[in-house]
C-alpha cells in the first residue's frame, strides 16, 4: 500500500507493550516506511570507525550517555545521506527551518565544529517516510527534531501497566506441589488450573521482576512531557489494547486515514 505524502512517525509506549512489534508490521504492510533506529545509526558508526563512532564509544567506555546533540547528528546525517533533508541556500524557503546546535566546547570541537546556523529543507516526498526509533526521549529532545523536520504522527500505545506486567512475569505456580506453569511457553491445559489436580494456580507478586515495575514507573514518568509536546503540536494519537494483534488493525487504519493514497 503506497503513501501519499511522508510519514514521520515515533512510537511511544510502555516497555514490553510491543513497539518493536507494531514497527516491523507497519513496515511490512507499508514498504516506503523505513526504520530510522538511533541505537542502529551509533552501532554502525562505532563499526565503521566514523569520528563520531569513535567518539560515542569512548563516552560509552567512559560509562557516559551520548550526548544529545551526538545523536542528532548522527540523524541529521542519515536523513541528509538518504537525500530528505537538504541544506538550503535559499533564505525563505516554505519547508525551512533554522536550527543552531550548540556543541560542548573542547577537545570535541576538533571532530565536529559546530554547525553553522542554517536552513534545512525536508523531503514531503512519500520515499522519505520513517520511523523513528529510540530518539527523541525527552521534550527537549522533541524540540530539537522538530526544528530539523517534523514528525508529523506520533502513536501513544496504550495498554494497561497490570496486563503488560501479566505478559512478562508469566509464571503461575501450584502451591501444594510446587509445579511451576509459564503461560507463554508452558502453559496450564486449563488457564489458572494445575494439570494434574485440577486445583488453583497462584502468582507470587515477588515473581515479578523488581527491574520491571521500576522501568514502567520510570517509562510513565519520562514519557508524559514528551506525549505532552507532542499533543501540543497536534499529531499525538492514542491507540488502546490489551494486545498487539488488538492494536494493529487500529493503528493500520488510523495510519491509512492520515497518510492513505487517495
Ligand atoms: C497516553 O496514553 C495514556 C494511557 O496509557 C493516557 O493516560 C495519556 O493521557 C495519553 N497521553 C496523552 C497526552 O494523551
Ligand atoms: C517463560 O519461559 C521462557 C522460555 O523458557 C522464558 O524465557 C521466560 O523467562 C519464562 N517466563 C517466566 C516469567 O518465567
Ligand atoms: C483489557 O483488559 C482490561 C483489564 O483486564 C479489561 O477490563 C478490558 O475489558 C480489556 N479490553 C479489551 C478490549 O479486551
Amino acid at each position: 500500500m503506497s503513501l501519499s505524502r511522508a510519514a514521520r512517525l515515533i512510537l511511544i509506549g510502555a516497555p514490553g507493550v510491543g513497539k518493536g512489534t507494531q514497527t516491523g508490521r507497519l513496515m511490512k504492510r507499508y514498504p516506503q516506511l523505513a526504520s530510522i533506529s538511533s541505537g542502529d545509526l551509533l552501532r554502525n558508526n562505532v563499526r565503521h570507525r566514523t569520528p563520531l563512532g569513535i567518539q560515542a564509544e569512548s563516552r560509552m567506555k567512559a560509562g557516559a550517555l551520548v550526548p544529545d546533540d551526538m545523536i542528532l547528528r548522527l540523524i541529521l546525517n542519515e536523513l541528509t545521506t538518504r537525500g530528505w533533508l537538504k541544506s538550503d541556500i535559499k533564505p525563505y524557503s516554505l519547508n525551512s527551518a533554522s536550527i543552531s546546535l550548540d556543541f560542548q566546547k573542547g577537545a570535541d570541537d576538533i571532530f565536529f565544529p559546530s554547525i553553522p546556523t542554517q536552513n534545512y529543507e525536508y523531503s514531503d516526498d512519500p520515499s522519505a517516510s520513517f520511523i523513528l526509533d529510540g530518539f527523541p526521549r525527552t521534550a527537549v529532545q522533541a524540540s530539537k527534531i522538530d526544528e530539523l523536520i517534523p514528525i508529523n504522527f506520533v502513536v501513544n500505545i496504550s495498554t494497561p501497566a497490570a496486563i503488560i506486567l501479566d505478559r512478562i512475569c508469566n509464571r503461575w505456580v501450584h502451591e501444594p506441589s510446587g509445579r511451576i506453569y509459564n503461560t507463554t511457553f508452558n502453559a496450564p491445559k486449563v488457564d489458572g488450573r494445575d494439570d494434574i489436580t485440577g486445583e488453583p494456580l497462584t502468582r507470587r507478586a515477588d515473581d515479578c521482576p523488581e527491574t520491571w515495575k521500576a522501568r514502567l514507573k520510570a517509562f510513565e514518568d519520562n514519557s508524559m512531557p514528551l506525549l505532552e509536546h507532542y499533543d501540543k503540536m497536534g499529531v499525538l494519537w492514542t491507540v488502546e489494547g490489551n494486545s498487539s494483534d488488538e492494536i494493529t488493525p487500529k493503528l493500520f487504519s488510523e495510519f491509512e486515514r492520515r497518510f492513505g493514497a487517495r
